[in-house]
């Protein structure tokens, strides 16, 4: 792929729930349309791809990064983002998720939502017609999985194949590991999960890993042993208490986590890779699951994950808005009159 041809011209699907329903070749074309189009705007390039377009953004739960990045993602492509926070529409008082899935889908050209359920997505892409992206569930956090995998590429080890690349995700296994699981092996890379045996990653994930294995390389596994921290690439950790377990008291995931599974400057000194690099989606319980000296160090990619929220937003608008392979033409014939 130049970074310019798709493998598939049209979008596969039309809605983006969760990247276990796409192969490789499908998120690689969202992630080289991504890719392509950052490097043009970063160029000075402007585009207008989605102009008259509307992106609904249903939000059952706050949001810095996933509300912020779409938002500017569709205003730098022509289009507009709509923000539907928590109580500002009739959804959940008087209208139930499959008539606001009707309403939205016949005035907006996409729906991005954040859900208390995954079941509240999947009502919204079966009763809107129009595309449905998953902006986090309970399950999975598909558009923060993209985001993740072009930081990983972009700080790709020199040298190494995808089969040679260890990520480990250290703590409690949140929608955002299940899908880091996913994404990295559908990449060939070896994937660990390094936790507690009571918050250990689902075997159905550890499943949909070792399939991709098959296709594509790599390993998947689980452990709570700290020596599968050896050789590690890329450390990436989430908080201990998510959006979906409020109710944990502090001192039962503290008990739990703390301190084997803080990330610290001992825990990547035990990688043995002076080159292994950070990651966290942010946003993070300081000096909880990492601490300060790590989040802020050289080696902590956290930024520039949470920058390429935007980078992977752009690209999901243009792929799921059907215009991604007519954008990366544009792009080239910008670039060749240049
Ligand atoms: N990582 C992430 O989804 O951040 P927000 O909750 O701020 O959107």
């Amino acid at each position: 792929m130049d970074g310019y041809t798709l493998t598939h011209k049209t979008p596969t699907r039309k809605d983006f729930l969760d990247t276990a329903d796409f192969d490789q070749s499908e998120i690689m074309d969202i992630i080289n349309t991504a890719r392509t189009v950052r490097s043009f705007i970063k160029g000075g390039g402007y585009l207008n791809s989605l102009f008259h377009k509307n992106l609904a953004m249903l939000f059952e739960q706050k949001s810095t990064r996933t509300r912020v990045s779409f938002e500017v993602a569709m205003e730098q492509l022509g289009g507009h983002a709509l923000n539907l926070a928590p109580g500002a529409i009739q959804l959940g008082q008087h209208e139930t998720i499959e008539d606001t899935a009707v309403v939205l889908g016949r005035m907006c050209d996409m729906i991005m939502s954040r859900v208390d359920r995954h079941e509240s997505i999947e009502a919204l892409a079966k009763y809107a017609q129009v595309p449905v992206l998953n902006g986090m569930s309970e399950k999975v956090h598909p558009t923060q999985g993209v985001g993740d995998m072009i930081t990983i590429l972009d700080h790709f080890p020199a040298g190494k194949n995808p089969s040679d690349v260890k990520v480990i995700f250290v703590g409690d296994a949140t929608q955002v590991c299940n899908t880091l699981c996913d994404m990295t092996t559908k990449m060939g890379m070896n994937f660990v999960h390094y936790g507690p045996a009571n918050h250990k990653i689902e075997d159905y994930w550890l499943e949909v890993g070792r399939k991709n294995n098959e296709k594509y390389g790599g390993t998947c596994i689980w452990s709570d042993n700290a020596e599968v921290l050896k050789g590690a690439d890329f450390i990436y950790t989430d908080v201990w208490y998510g959006l979906y377990d409020k109710e944990t008291p502090k001192e039962v995931y503290m008990a739990d986590f703390y301190p084997k599974y803080q990330v610290n400057d001992e825990m990547m000194a035990a990688t043995g890779n002076p080159n292994c690099k950070f990651m966290h989606c942010l946003p993070a319980n300081r000096n909880e699951e990492v601490t300060d000296s790590v989040l802020d160090s050289p080696n902590s990619i956290a930024w520039d994950e949470a920058e390429n929220r935007l980078t992977a937003q752009r690209g999901l608008v243009l792929y799921f808005g059907g215009v991604a392979q007519v954008t990366l033409d544009y792009i080239k014939r910008q670039k060749e009159v240049r």
